[in-house]
């Protein structure tokens, strides 16, 4: 560079003219203030950004132009910098706000010089208009929360085991966290009114003016009649809002309602009312989110009836093969009954002596304390196993559960000629289920065993129920035959429902017991055996895991 040049832009950095010529062009607000704060020069892009034309702001102080909290604090610190030099503020880039003429705040990012002339000590602040950056901040922070929202409801859908109202639960507390709704609420089309099944935010009863809504009145009643959104920024006069009085008082400014559609079904209508205006992403996050819950409601609501169905159906398994045990069942009654008889009788003839021999008197006596127990006991079983109760779990004793069964099922053994052995492990740990249904499973189990036992006559037929660990965290229930076998043809088909070689058979059994068994987590499987018959076995875990 020549020493012409250097001199030459040294002197038009000095010069007026280029100072203002880029002041000019300036898209952030250049402002010099005197120190008593008073403007003294302003350029255009400050008539832009505030709304104030240059005549206006000029000879005024500069605290006009901003938002009345922030103006002691500018006087008091321009004051300490004057006398101290300490700044109250840092001097470059900080983030202020600044009042537009309309009495709108403006997010503003400032900096400031100082100078001197003639003794005389002045201010230059450059102020840029970050509105744009601070919307654009702000609506990435919202796309971000609309993203866990999504998120937390497609988890909630599709998570099985819980309520249909703790599900829509999830989702209208989502809305009001990631949409900042003042409150939200699920209603679920019932005939032809609409229940109100979930409620988050400022209002969480399930009760009251608003339960229960009839099709097509009121706003919510119309979004699901006509099938369309309803949205407004301007709650407190909208012509559908009701109660404008309470929309004034709690200072609700904005309400989105959505129907929840399933192929053109309505199936409810979710909703929201949020005191500030809503965006229009707000509102595309709330319509995205409006499907997947209605498809959630169906899906959770296909589940419930086939639950239903399969409890009918399990009921329905149990009462017919305690139907075909009666015979065996009557006798297992019988036996304690006749029992009963003789020691009563024998009681009659100990007292019937002299003297009375009181000492066989209440031996007998306690011989029909046991029968009778022993009666009752057979009694509370089958009715327990004819109960359609609903599922319950506890932590059952394996072994004990087992014995039941088989106790119920002598006199079906010794009817049949079946030899019938239990080989229990000691110190089995509890399982939770339900004891009923366990029991169910082995029922089923063991009929079939003997069932398939029945045509063997050339050897002692054999049953054999075990009871054992299982890879250290279940516990196993295996039920082993000698009969003819898993029939290679059926072998694929063993569980599935209505799969049957018997003539009189469902072929339900098998496909109610896996279920059953799959429901406490377990596993029910079949294996040939070595030389006859098969084994049927299933396992339970120790601790409950959901699936
Ligand atoms: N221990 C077994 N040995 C050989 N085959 C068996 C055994 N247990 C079940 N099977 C076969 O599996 C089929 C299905 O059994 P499942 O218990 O589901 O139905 P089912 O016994 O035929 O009828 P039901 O519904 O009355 O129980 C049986 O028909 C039989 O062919
Ligand atoms: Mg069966």
């Amino acid at each position: 560079m020549s020493l012409d040049d250097q001199r030459t832009r040294a002197s038009l950095r000095e010069s007026e003219e280029y100072y203002r010529a880029v002041a000019e062009a300036a898209t952030d607000a250049i402002i010099t203030i005197d120190s008593d704060s008073i403007i003294l020069i302003v350029n255009p892009a400050t008539e832009r950004i505030f709304g104030y034309s240059s005549e206006e702001m000029i000879g005024q102080p500069l605290t006009m132009l901003m938002p009345e909290y922030l103006r002691h604090l500018h006087k008091a610190g321009i004051a300490r910098y004057l006398e101290n030099g300490q700044k109250h503020i840092h001097w470059s880039a900080i983030q202020l706000r600044g009042l537009h003429k309309t009495g709108n705040e403006v997010p503003l990012e400032v900096s400031f010089a100082e100078f001197t002339r003639d003794r005389q000590r002045f201010f230059t602040g450059i102020a840029r208009d970050i509105s744009e950056r601070k919307r654009l901040q702000d609506k990435q922070a919202r796309l971000a929360r609309h993203a866990v929202m999504h998120a937390e409801v497609s988890a909630a859908v599709s998570e099985s085991e819980k309520s249909l109202r703790a599900m829509l639960q999830i989702c209208a507390a989502a809305v009001v966290t990631h949409l900042d709704a003042a409150f939200a609420r699920i209603w679920l089309l019932d005939e032809e009114v609409l229940q109100l099944e979930a409620s988050a935010g400022l209002y969480t009863h399930l009760d009251g003016q608003h339960a229960r809504i009839p099709l097509g009145s009121f706003k919510i009643g119309l979004i699901a009649t006509e099938q369309k959104p309803h949205l407004t920024n301007t709650v407190q006069t909208d012509e559908r809002v009701s109660d404008k009085e309470w929309a004034r008082q709690e200072q609700m400014i904005s309400f989105a309602g959505y129907p929840l559609l399933v192929e053109g079904r309505t199936v409810g209508v979710i909703a929201m009312f949020a005191r500030q205006p809503l965006e229009a992403d707000v509102i595309e996050a709330l319509a995205s989110v409006a499907p997947i819950i209605a498809q959630g409601v169906e899906r959770k609501r296909t589940q419930d009836t086939l639950r239903e169905t399969q409890r009918e159906l399990a009921h329905l398994n149990r009462v017919m093969t305690v139907g075909e045990l009666t015979t065996s069942i009557a006798h297992e009654i019988n036996q304690p009954l006749a029992a009963i008889l003789m020691n009563g009788n024998a009681a009659l003839r100990w007292l019937a002596l002299d003297p009375p021999n009181l000492e066989k008197v209440r031996d007998s006596a306690e011989l029909i304390l046991r029968d009778g127990e022993r009666a009752t006991q057979i009694i509370a079983r089958i009715r327990a196993l004819l109960k359609k109760s609903p599922p319950s779990k506890t932590l059952l004793d394996v072994n004990e559960f087992v014995n039941e069964v088989v106790d119920l099922l002598q006199s079906e053994m010794v009817r049949n000629s079946v030899d019938s052995r239990v080989e229990c492990a000691n110190d089995l740990p509890r399982v939770p289920g339900d004891r009923i249904q366990l029991q169910q499973v082995l029922l089923n189990l063991i009929v079939n065993a003997v069932e398939a036992m029945m045509t063997v006559e050339d050897r002692q037929r054999r049953l054999l129920i075990v009871t054992d660990t299982f890879s250290e965290t279940g516990v196993r229930v295996a039920v082993s035959d000698n009969g003819l076998g898993i029939d290679p043809q059926t072998a694929n088909h063993l569980f599935d429902a209505f799969s049957t070689t018997k003539p009189g058979g469902m072929g339900m059994g098998l496909t109610i017991s896996r279920s059953i068994i799959e429901a406490h987590g377990g596993h029910l499987w079949t294996q040939a055996n070595d030389e006859f018959g098969a084994t049927f076995q299933f396992t339970l875990p120790v601790v409950a895991n959901k699936s």
